[in-house]
């Protein structure tokens, strides 16, 4: 796929794979990001933000013995209007690793990486990753103010909020905004993701490969506001407070949020028919009849993606 200027469309890769430990026995036999947060599986929330950014061309990365389960539940994409491939990562060795599996998957392009165990809903969200996935060259990252930042990657800003440092997990944060597991970067980045070293803790460290993009001044970032939840899944009590926090919002207000089929359809990737076929699949079901509901009400069309 090309944009209508020639130059090649933001891929996507989305990362699903890693260990699950917290989550132990829950992730036992079943992959973390396939645990369902309130009504739908984890991945499916950052799958959601991939598209909200335009993006329709995905590589999906999962442990070996779990890519069955994940061709099971997303199948080639065409089902949200995508383009959906796989690759595995044999080891749990970094986060970075990501872009070296899919690096000819990329094409010699821009790529978004995103974590498959992020869940990040809000007010304006869909312009920001749409304005993020529109970079070409260089580095972009968003950022949340967090209560814990010592559990996440961490950027220190100047009065201009241009980021000057970022630690990884750093014991007396200097900041409290955190770095989210969703990464936008021009196609250099393969090269340097190439040359990186393990850490101390063996990974192929994210931060280290932004912080190559930091020293060369070629990182920006988004800043997120109160109109925005970041939310955790890592833990038994993240998960639990990001599946209340999913159906407090969603019976409240009678939208899903996240689901990809409706994304799909708003965004005209999905004819009403194909929904339509959809509902139907998934009839006798909350959620088919949530999708055929979507297509009785044309009014709220327009005013969901922005
Ligand atoms: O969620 C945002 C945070 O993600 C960032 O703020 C941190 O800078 C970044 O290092 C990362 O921190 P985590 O502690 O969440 O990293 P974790 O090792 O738990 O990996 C995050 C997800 O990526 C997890 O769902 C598993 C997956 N993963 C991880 C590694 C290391 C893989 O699929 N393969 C891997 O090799």
């Amino acid at each position: 796929m090309t944009s209508h200027i020639g130059v090649p469309a933001m891929k996507g890769i989305l990362l699903a794979g890693g260990t699950g430990s917290r989550l132990y026995p829950a992730t036992a036999a079943v992959s973390k990001q396939l645990l369902p947060v309130y009504d739908k599986p984890m991945i499916y929330y950052a799958l959601s933000c991939l598209m909200l950014g335009r993006i329709r061309e995905i590589l999906v990365i999962t442990r070996p013995h779990d890519r069955p389960a994940f061709e099971r539940l997303l199948g080639d994409g065409s089902r949200f209007g995508l383009r959906l491939v796989y690759a595995e990562q044999s080891r749990p060795e970094g986060i970075a690793q990501a872009l070296t599996i899919g690096e000819s998957f990329a094409g010699g392009g821009p790529v978004a990486l995103a974590l498959g165990d992020n869940v990040l809903y809000g007010a304006g969200l869909s312009g920001q990753l749409r304005n993020a996935a529109s970079l070409r060259r260089g580095a972009h990252v968003l950022l949340y103010p967090v209560a814990n930042a010592q559990d996440f990657g961490v950027a220190e800003l100047d009065p201009q909020g241009r980021i000057t440092a970022l630690a990884e997990k750093p014991k007396r944060p200097r900041s409290n905004l955190a770095v989210t597991g969703f990464y936008f970067y021009g196609p250099e980045v393969f090269e340097m993701a190439r040359g990186l070293k393990p850490s101390s803790r063996g990974e192929l460290e994210i931060t280290d490969l932004n912080r190559l993009f930091l020293a060369e001044g070629r990182l920006s970032a988004t800043q997120f506001g109160r109109g925005v939840a970041w939310l955790d899944t890592g833990t038994p009590e993240g998960l639990h407070e990001a599946a209340a926090f999913v159906r407090a919002i969603e019976q409240r207000q009678g939208l899903k949020i996240s689901c990809p089929e409706e994304i799909a359809w708003r965004l005209g990737w999905l004819e009403d028919a194909q929904l339509a076929e959809q509902a139907e699949a998934l009839d006798g079901t909350a959620y088919g009849t949530y999708l055929a509901g979507l297509l009785g009400e044309r009014a709220i069309r327009t005013h969901v993606v922005g």
